[in-house]
């Protein structure tokens, strides 16, 4: 294989570097072309164009293909539990038993928060958006957590915030649903793994005692491994970009929740739901809103549907299906928008518009059908989500900063008004 490729304009021939990866990926290193021959690329939304070279994850879009740190996510779904695999995400490899039972006893000493987030929470309407909440409280680590301003002072230093953090998160969101419901606050109980902490402090209340269920336990572990990590999606490369500035990771991690927020991102989940609950409202015709889908004078999509990268199917949609069937019937619960979510799948992957397109169901397809029947609020699905993507958020600022990577400052082509003299208003 050549290890350039030639670039021919205006009469000149420039060689392109040709890298590539562990995994035979191959690009362009376009990084002196601008220098060499004056010419920058445009790509939008980044499509063709990577940003960095990274060890984190490996992704195979047409073999549906997803590893964290070589291991395959449907072995670490199956056999892991989240804290493991963001201990592996973060540091490289999976933690043996000393490092394992260290970082859960660190995690689990720092579940609680500041009292003074009190009166930040109180400071919210009771309708506010639980991701909005979320990125403000996350960005107000830094006033709790100063010394967080300088975030590579130390590899300690490094070690506090992230365990801050990961473990503070789940109270910043459980007391974000109790505020939002007018609920008392549950504070976190060191006696529970980390979604069973976190389940007590969604659905606890001082009146009555709350055992999490062991099979919600397991299935929220099983859906927080599978957001764990995900590459250079929208709301990582956001975490990437506010890092590249030196901000701080909880600076950079509030920007990442606020672009995973998004519908066409992590605001999918939600609106999956929104989707499938407005069909049953409607009939539960699927082939209508496959043919609203395909319309183009119509805004509708199917939401769930379709991936940037994934152009078979989205190996955490085909895990997160089945859990879906085997929460349900352990739970006993009859939910009709499955049968709709399945209906809707199975018309959708035989109809040429999606088929001709790759279009097959990704992660938040079903997804938001296992939190409704955990109990979780559908305003807060995305949340769950959020929670699910610290670590991958977290590794990739780390593995950007311990790179000593340039801040990232796209370039452009200007198409406005070329040079033109001001005129006075009187002459306007
Ligand atoms: C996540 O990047 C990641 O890794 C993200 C994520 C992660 O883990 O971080 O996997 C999580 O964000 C999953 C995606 C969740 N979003 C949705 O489910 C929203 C619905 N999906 C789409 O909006 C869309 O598929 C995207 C945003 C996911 C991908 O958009 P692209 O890659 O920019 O593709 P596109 O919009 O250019 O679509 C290509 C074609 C278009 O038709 P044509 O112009 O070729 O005729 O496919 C059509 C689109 O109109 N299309 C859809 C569709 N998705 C794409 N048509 C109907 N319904 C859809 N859902």
């Amino acid at each position: 294989m050549s290890d350039f490729a030639e670039l021919h304009f205006n009469g000149e021939v420039y060689k392109i570097p040709i890298i590539e990866g562990t995994e035979n990926e191959k690009a362009l290193d376009i990084s002196k072309l601008r220098g060499e021959s004056g010419l920058i690329t445009i790509d939008p939304g980044y499509k063709n164009t990577g940003s960095t070279k990274s060890a984190i994850t490996f992704l195979d879009g047409e073999k549906g293909i997803l590893r964290y740190r070589g291991y395959p996510i449907e072995q670490l779904a199956e056999q892991s539990s989240f804290l493991e695999v963001a201990y592996l995400i973060i540091y490289g490899e999976l933690p043996n038993e000393e490092q394992l039972n260290k970082w859960r006893v660190d995690i689990t000493y720092h579940t609680l928060i500041h009292e003074d987030f009190k009166v930040l929470l109180e400071g919210f309407p009771s309708n506010s958006h639980p991701m909005g909440v979320l990125s403000s409280l996350v960005t107000s680590l830094t006033a709790f957590y100063p010394e967080s301003l300088d975030p590579v002072r130390s590899a300690d230093e490094v070690y506090m915030n992230i365990i801050r953090l990961i473990a503070k998160l789940p109270t910043i969101a459980a007391w974000a649903y109790k505020n939002e419901i007018g609920q008392p606050l549950m504070y976190p109980k060191n006696d529970l793994d980390y979604c069973g902490n976190f389940l007590k402090m969604m659905f606890g209340t001082p009146s009555e005692d709350y055992e999490p269920d062991p099979v919600i336990i397991k299935a929220l572990n099983k859906l927080l491994i599978l957001h764990a990590e995900h590459e250079q999606n929208c709301s990582t490369s956001t975490v990437r970009i506010v890092g590249s500035s030196h901000a701080s990771l909880y600076a950079s991690v509030s920007a990442g929740i606020n672009a995973l927020w998004g519908p066409l991102h992590g605001g999918a989940n939600q609106a999956v739901i929104e989707m499938l609950e407005a069909i049953r409202a409607d009939g539960g015709d699927a082939n209508k809103y496959l043919e609203k889908a395909k319309d183009k004078n119509d805004p509708f999509r199917l939401m769930g549907f379709g991936h940037r990268v994934y152009k078979n199917f989205d190996p955490r949609a085909r895990i997160i299906k089945k859990a879906a069937d085997d929460v349900l019937s352990k739970l006993g619960v009859n939910d009709p928008i499955l049968d709709i979510a399945k209906k809707l799948e199975a018309a959708a992957l035989s109809d040429p518009y999606f088929v001709d397109r790759k279009l097959y169901p990704n992660v938040d397809f079903y997804s938001g059908i296992i939190y409704r029947a955990l109990g979780i609020p559908t305003n807060m699905f995305t949340v769950m989500f959020a929670m699910g993507r610290l670590p991958g958020w977290i590794a990739q600022w780390k593995e950007m900063r311990e790179n000593g990577e340039p801040i990232g400052r796209p370039r452009q082509i200007y198409t406005g008004e070329n040079e033109r003299d001001y005129v006075e208003l009187s002459k306007r």
